[in-house]
């Protein structure tokens, strides 16, 4: 019988519908390279749903969710919705699906390939050969601590916000942490503020107290102000970086501009029985629906997928090496094109999708 994997689309906003579609396109062309099916139910999040709904995350998404192995996600947000209440922001549609699904650990992956190392924000001496993960805590943290809120006191308003960390949500992002490293080069960085806040200091002792059933990973800790200026320094030095949900959010837009655009860092939102895949950029608004954003996170977040999700390490492993490909043939989106031709999202997707099935086509026929 033919694998069936069930996939969620949520395309959001902006940018969203764009490159999710040319997502599709590759997975379709992995599907009819390797025999498999993916069946697609598509779902509102963020803004476009807010419009329809008057909720960011809709009851009927939530249930497309579950009723998915896994979920590829464009983006949300825009300055449309930026004075409407809080509690209906399109961010609130990624918060909670987060917090519904429990996917308690985000993986960001920095790859600097050698064909795009000119075009980070650093010189490419100190760029080439960067090749870390970001294990960012997904559930926790101020994001979700309380008390929070705006409160009258003493006649002035305050805003409040609460950074908790309780010892499980630690220990289970980082044993993936560590297991991860055992799969690259053995090293976790963990990033906190233990010099001065105490969920940082939490963080620490029980990061090292899970850290010794790993013996063999090296464990170091780094503080954060610290790490966000040896990102810049020396980003080779790094490979696997555990940290909290607000500094690893501020960490991997960091290590973005290290690789030289936003516009190829995929990720994964992992817990235990569910995961989402998105890129790390936004809904770019401002070039929104004129097919001009780059599609290359999106693709890569749908090859994470096939790799973390339905264990197709192969079809996973020809994406990433198509996308490599196709960048290396010079073909570039505007953000990137400088005074060169730029490539539409569309045409990027289809020269992707079609190195896809070139790749997945002579490994089948090596195998026969
Ligand atoms: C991210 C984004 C989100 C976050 C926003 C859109 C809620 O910045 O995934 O990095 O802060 O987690
Ligand atoms: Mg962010």
């Amino acid at each position: 019988m033919q694998a069936l994997y069930r996939v969620a689309l949520l395309p959001g906003d902006g940018i969203g519908p764009e490159v999710i579609a040319e997502a599709v396109k590759v997975l379709k062309a992995v599907e009819s390279a390797n025999g498999v099916t993916f069946r697609f139910q598509t779902g509102l999040i963020g803004g476009s749903a807010v419009d329809a709904t008057a909720t960011p995350l809709p009851a009927e998404t939530v249930a497309i969710c579950n009723n998915s192995q896994a979920i590829l996600l464009g983006a949300v947000g825009g300055p449309k919705w930026d004075s409407v209440r809080p509690e209906v922001r399109p961010e609130q549609g990624l918060l909670q699906i987060r917090k519904r699904l429990g996917l308690y650990v985000n993986l960001r992956p920095v790859k600097v390939l050698d064909s795009l190392a000119n075009y980070s924000a650093i010189k490419p001496v100190y760029v080439k050969g960067t090749d870390l993960i970001i294990v960012r805590e997904l559930l926790g943290g101020i994001y979700f601590g309380n008390p929070r809120g705006i409160f009258s006191k003493n006649g002035e308003r305050m805003g409040v916000n609460t950074e908790v960390y309780r010892e499980h949500e630690i220990e289970r992002v980082a044993h993936r942490a560590f297991q991860l490293a055992r799969m690259r080069r053995r090293k976790v960085t963990s990033v906190d503020k233990a010099n001065v806040l105490e969920t940082s200091r939490l963080w620490r002792e029980v990061v090292t107290r899970i850290g010794r059933s790993y013996p063999d990973v090296e464990l170091q800790h780094l503080y954060v102000d610290n790490c966000a200026m040896q990102l810049i320094d020396r980003p080779t030095r790094f490979d696997v970086i555990l940290t909290s949900n607000m500094f690893g959010d501020i960490l991997s837009d960091e290590a973005a501009m290290v690789a030289g655009s936003i516009g190829f860092l995929p990720s994964a939102s992992l817990g235990e029985h569910s995961a989402l895949y998105e890129p790390i950029h936004g809904s770019a608004p401002d070039i929104a629906g004129r097919n001009k954003a780059n599609p290359t996170a999106a693709i890569l977040s749908a090859a994470l997928m096939m790799r973390y999700s339905f264990r197709m390490e192969s079809a996973a492993e020809a994406v990433e090496k198509a996308v490599e490909k196709v960048l290396k043939r010079g073909a570039h989106t505007a953000e990137i094109a400088g005074r060169g031709r730029p490539t539409s999202t569309s045409k990027m997707g289809d020269l992707i999708a079609t190195e896809v099935a070139k790749i997945l086509k002579s490994k089948n026929s090596k195998k026969k």
